[in-house]
């Protein structure tokens, strides 16, 4: 049995932090007492004008390989979670696979599922590594969200933020992954979207981020419960077995909720958002190379990642790390 195995993790965050103050000291008519009670996020980081999502999943990818004790040419298949990519084409991930001087490797392409995106992105990879096609995979999300944002609307400008994490998935016959779900319903797509696009040379539609906050909110709580259980099933785990439920780092008042629902108290709850707001893709891999690196998560552990997103699409992943 092949398992896909996560060998290294690593993130990256640009810049320095940008507090809530910071925020209000910009002109943004909010309070750091209302961003905190209502989400929980006190800072994020945000890239400047010039740094591009491939450079942040640069940053991290080099970390991840590092840490899986690789070496660039070892991977053969990079999946870049992006809503945010440098350019229409080429994609984020054959970009990084230039900056990281792969000549000549395996496949290399972009996946778009916003919040969700890593999620299904390491599902994906699974499955190349699962099904023979792959022995390395290097699955990343990347993100500068600061450049689809109204920084005008104070709904939305607040939660956001910009970063990347990245995984080596590697093939081994240990167990790592050990259940993947993935799910889509695209008839919420008006509920958080960016309705624009580029046309003949401009922009026609609306190029920034909207969002119905309450609809949403309700959406995510409800969809990450069912996910959970649906891959604890299918493992045949019960969700008290989890060592560490991650989440996609949107609101901490989501994650609660969620928690809650699955009997996971918040001290088995991996919460970045505080310090990172929302990085959509960027979030979970951002998360779970925190908690790696500082020792909280532990080789053996089980972990559950789970993200949410535009679409709407959702879906989950329990390995054994
Ligand atoms: O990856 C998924 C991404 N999205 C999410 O996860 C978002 C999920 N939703 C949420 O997190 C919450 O709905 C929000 C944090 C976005 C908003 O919280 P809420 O409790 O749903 O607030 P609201 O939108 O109902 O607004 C309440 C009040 C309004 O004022 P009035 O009409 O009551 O006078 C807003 O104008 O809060 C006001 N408000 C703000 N005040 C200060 C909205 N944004 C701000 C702000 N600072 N930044």
């Amino acid at each position: 049995m092949i398992y896909a195995r996560v060998a290294g993790t690593g993130s990256f965050l640009p810049g320095k932090p940008v507090t809530n103050d910071d925020l209000v000291a910009r002109g943004i008519d909010t309070s750091d007492e209302w961003i905190a009670e209502r989400t929980g996020i006190r800072a994020r980081h945000l890239a400047e004008p010039d740094v591009t999502a491939s450079q942040l999943a640069y940053e991290a990818s080099v970390r991840a390989i590092e840490a899986a004790g690789c070496q660039p040419a070892d991977i053969d298949l990079i999946i870049v979670a992006t809503s945010t990519p440098d350019y229409i084409f080429p994609s984020t991930a054959a970009l990084l696979q230039a900056r990281l001087g792969i000549a000549n490797g395996g496949a290399a392409f972009d996946l778009q599922a916003v919040c969700a995106g890593f999620a299904y992105a390491l599902a994906t990879a699974e499955k190349f590594i699962r099904s023979g096609s792959s022995k390395r995979a290097l699955v990343v999300g990347a993100e500068v969200f600061s450049r689809i944002l109204d920084w005008s609307d104070r709904g939305t400008c607040v939660l956001f933020g910009d970063g990347a994490g990245a995984v080596v998935l590697e093939a081994s016959d240990r167990p790592g992954i050990l259940a993947t779900a993935l799910h889509a319903d695209g008839s919420h797509n008006p509920i958080l979207c960016v309705p624009g696009q580029v046309n003949r040379g401009s922009v026609t539609g609306d190029p920034f981020l909207r969002m119905d906050g309450q609809a949403v909110f309700k959406f995510a709580v409800k969809v990450l419960s069912e996910v959970a259980r649906e891959v604890a099933e299918q493992a045949g785990m019960p969700l008290d077995a989890v060592d560490w439920l991650i989440p996609h780092q949107a609101n901490i008042r989501i994650m609660q909720a969620t928690g809650k629902r699955l009997g996971l108290p918040m001290e088995r709850v991996i919460a970045t958002v505080a310090q990172h707001g929302n990085t959509s893709a960027a979030s979970i891999p951002l998360a779970l190379d925190q908690a790696v690196r500082d020792g909280r998560i532990q080789r053996g552990q089980r972990l559950l990642l789970e993200g949410v997103g535009g679409g709407f699409t959702w879906g989950a992943a329990l390995l054994e790390f």
